[in-house]
């Protein structure tokens, strides 16, 4: 099968399309034949080991562990494994990969369920209003909002203040916000207030030309979901007892939390942003996008 292969840290031209073996799946595993898959912020930091530390997890002084990148996906199961139940032959599926990446490629094979998502990803059907690519772009800054915001305890009538909600996980997480009935005000630049508005914050604050610690008020829920707030911001944006979140932190996935968003973008509570879409061979200018920080919501690549 065709894949986006790479075998050193560095720039997005690491990345070479080739022929890689396709995977079997296990008794417990479905087989999904990759149609749409995102290209994430994870992607261009673990093909840069930016940071440092992501050698820890592939490889000292090279790529060990994922030579393929790709952190969400969405398919059709072409194979299952003999104990899968959930899944038949044909079903429409989006995942979550976990850190094996993968789905830069023409197939991955999954766990039905059961490992532990960080580590062995999340797969549920697509939300048949969901397009392939606006389901590949849904699971990784969905199920990051909603870890965040379940860790802050988000409650309905609590302020909730969503900084960088025009990224992947900022959009996401205006909408889930919203879903809880908060009240939801969202930073980003000029260029993506009407979106923002459009995903139901109710007030938008244009970070180029305001600072919301000066002029929004107190909140229940500052969230950080592009790690760039600075210390005396959330000092005077939180409220007392505030609680304060971070995409710097660690997303606490549970197993059934795929199944939540799949459920929310089926009832039309939740939508998926795709900002650019480009085919497997343009990967390396995907990676050269996305890693510029400025995308709307998410990027695709378009397998098949
Ligand atoms: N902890 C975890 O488990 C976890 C999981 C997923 C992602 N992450 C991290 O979360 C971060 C966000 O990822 P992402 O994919 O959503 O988006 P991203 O590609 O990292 O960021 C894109 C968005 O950030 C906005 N932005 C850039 N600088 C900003 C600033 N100074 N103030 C406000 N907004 C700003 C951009 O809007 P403008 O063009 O308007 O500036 C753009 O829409 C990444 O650092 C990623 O590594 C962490």
């Amino acid at each position: 099968m065709r894949a986006a292969y790479y075998t050193a840290y560095g720039p997005p031209e690491v990345l070479r399309i080739q022929e890689v073996a396709k995977p079997t799946p296990a008794d417990d595993e479905v087989l999904v034949r990759i149609r749409a898959a995102s290209v994430a912020a994870a992607d261009w930091r673990v093909r840069k080991a930016d940071p440092f530390l992501a050698r820890l997890f592939n490889g000292l002084l090279r790529p060990k562990k994922v030579n393929v990148l790709g952190f969400e996906l969405a398919g059709d199961v072409e194979a299952v494994g003999k104990q899968v139940t959930r899944f038949q032959v044909g079903d429409a599926v989006f995942a979550f990969t976990g850190f094996g990446f993968g789905a830069h490629a023409e197939y991955r094979a999954l766990r039905e369920s059961g490992g532990k998502p960080s580590r062995d990803g999340l797969v549920a059907h697509k939300p048949p209003n969901l397009s392939y690519e606006e389901a590949a772009g849904l699971p990784c800054g969905a199920l990051t909002a909603q870890a965040f915001l379940r860790q802050a305890g988000l409650r309905e009538g609590q302020r909730l203040l969503v900084h960088g909600a025009s990224g992947s996980v900022g959009t996401a997480a205006v909408q889930l916000g919203r879903h809880l009935g908060a009240e939801v005000v969202g930073v980003c630049s000029g260029a993506n207030v009407e979106l923002v508005a459009s995903l139901g914050a109710a007030r938008v604050i244009d970070y180029t030309k305001e600072d919301f610690a000066e002029t929004a008020g107190t909140f229940d829920v500052v969230f950080d979901a592009v790690g760039k707030t600075t210390k005396a911001q959330r000092r005077s944006a939180l409220a007392r007892g505030g609680r304060f979140v971070s995409v710097r932190g660690t997303a606490k996935i549970l197993p059934d939390d795929l199944e939540t968003i799949r459920a929310l973008a089926e009832a039309g509570a939740l939508r998926s942003v795709i900002d650019r879409r480009y085919p497997l061979d343009a990967i390396v200018e995907a990676h050269r996008y996305v890693e510029a920080g400025h995308k709307r919501g998410n990027v695709v690549v378009m397998l098949r």
